[in-house]
């Protein structure tokens, strides 16, 4: 790691804050850095989930605002209530096969909710060169499909093939852009897939622990041979930690886990795990397989080269694969509670009820 942070964070507006990557950075770094102030602003979609942050909702350098980042208004009045000096942007609609299903409400979120925020950043730095930082936490999926061979690197073209991935390329255009254009001090990394506590159960892994845990079958997308580089959402977070405070202000930085599966290899994977966890009969659930009709316009193959930010900060992921899937099935077999909660939307009643004419 190189030996002075570029950054030092003092009040910090996170985005997205109660969804999978938000609550667990936020878990981490709320008691890591009690001297910094955290702001989450979540809509709290489907995705956002307040039970995550249970643990450091009474902490004192600890803020949650419910809002759109979409809505300019809103905005606005939360950078003239608080001195920003960093903005962590995790907030986005996730799910491509939602993006599929109904495209708007991704290019409002992801689009346009980034500008607003760029835009409100900008009127509230000014041209200041004192020290701040716009972290915006982008996919590796704005590159498009890689064939058998080769990794995206930072001289890859942007090629996105799903609305998802078109309104994030989208995003990361305007981020460049507004550093070139104004000097916003930015920081973009294009991350692979995340897995861990507290991911939503329609992405890949959660939703095969839940339907091996119910015995329900287990859809496998085309011929399941699409890879994906596996990514443990602590390693994603502790790379934020290093970037954003480390990182030189315009840099982009791809993150990745080493961690290449075909689709139908992890799901073995993960059931053998779910089998041994449970005991059940070694390899008993694979018969839940089922293949079903291919995504539409499904990327083949996604894999990342790492090698700036290990060169240039000193990250590497710590966890294995396996040892990261063990851990994450062992998570959700203990928090079966949490798992009913998301899935029957009950957690909105919480919301409702801890919230009150507050
Ligand atoms: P998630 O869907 O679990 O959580 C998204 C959060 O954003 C939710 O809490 C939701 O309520 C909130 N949100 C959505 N629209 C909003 C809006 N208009 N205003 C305010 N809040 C809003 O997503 P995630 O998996 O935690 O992903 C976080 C970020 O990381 C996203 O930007 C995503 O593109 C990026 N990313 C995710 C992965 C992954 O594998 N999950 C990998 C690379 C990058
Ligand atoms: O690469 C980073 C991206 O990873 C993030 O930007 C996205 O926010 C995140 O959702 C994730 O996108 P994917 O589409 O890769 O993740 P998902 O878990 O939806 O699917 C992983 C792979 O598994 C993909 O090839 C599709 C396949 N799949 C998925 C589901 C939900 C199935 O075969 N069956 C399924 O039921």
């Amino acid at each position: 790691m190189p030996a002075a942070p570029t950054h030092h964070p003092q009040c910090v507006l996170v985005t997205g804050g109660a969804g999978f990557i938000g609550s667990n950075f936020l878990l981490k770094m709320v008691p890591r850095y009690p001297d910094v102030r955290f702001i989450n602003v979540d809509k709290l979609t489907y995705a956002g989930n307040l039970l995550n942050l249970q643990s450091i909702e009474d902490a004192p350098n600890y803020v949650f605002v419910r809002a759109d980042i979409a809505d300019r208004n809103a905005v606005l009045r939360l950078f003239d209530r608080y001195r920003f000096t960093t903005i962590i942007h995790f907030a986005a609609e996730s799910h491509v096969d939602r993006s599929i299903l109904a495209p708007l409400a991704f290019v409002e979120s992801n689009t346009l909710g980034t500008v607003v925020l760029l835009e409100a950043a900008r009127r509230a730095w000014g041209d200041s060169s004192t020290d701040r930082r716009f972290f915006h936490v982008s996919t590796d999926e704005v590159f498009g499909s890689l064939g058998e061979e080769s990794c995206f690197t930072l001289d890859t073209p942007y090629d996105p093939h799903s609305p998802y991935s078109a309104s994030k390329a989208a995003a990361d255009h305007f981020v460049r852009a507004y550093a070139h254009t104004y000097g916003l001090p930015v920081t973009i990394s294009n991350c692979s897939n995340n897995y861990g506590p507290y991911q939503f159960p329609e992405k890949l892994i959660p939703l095969v622990i839940n339907n091996a845990l119910e015995k329900r079958a287990i859809p496998v997308y085309g011929t399941g041979q699409n890879v994906r580089d596996w990514l443990h959402v602590e390693d994603h977070c502790e790379a934020i930690d290093t970037m954003l405070q480390y990182g030189a202000a315009g840099a982009t930085y791809l993150v990745g886990g080493h961690g290449e599966r075909t689709n139908l290899d992890l799901v073995r994977l993960v059931l053998d795990l779910v089998d041994e966890e449970l005991g059940r009969i070694p390899e008993s659930s694979r018969r839940l397989i089922t293949f079903v009709s291919d995504r539409p316009g499904h990327d083949f193959r996604y894999a990342i080269d790492a090698r700036y930010i290990r060169e240039t900060l000193g990250w590497q992921p710590r966890y294995t694969l396996n040892d990261g899937l063990r851990a994450t099935v062992r998570w959700y077999l203990s928090h079966r509670e949490w798992l009913k909660q998301v899935l029957d939307a009950s957690y909105r009643t919480y919301y409702e009820t801890q919230y009150a004419n507050r």
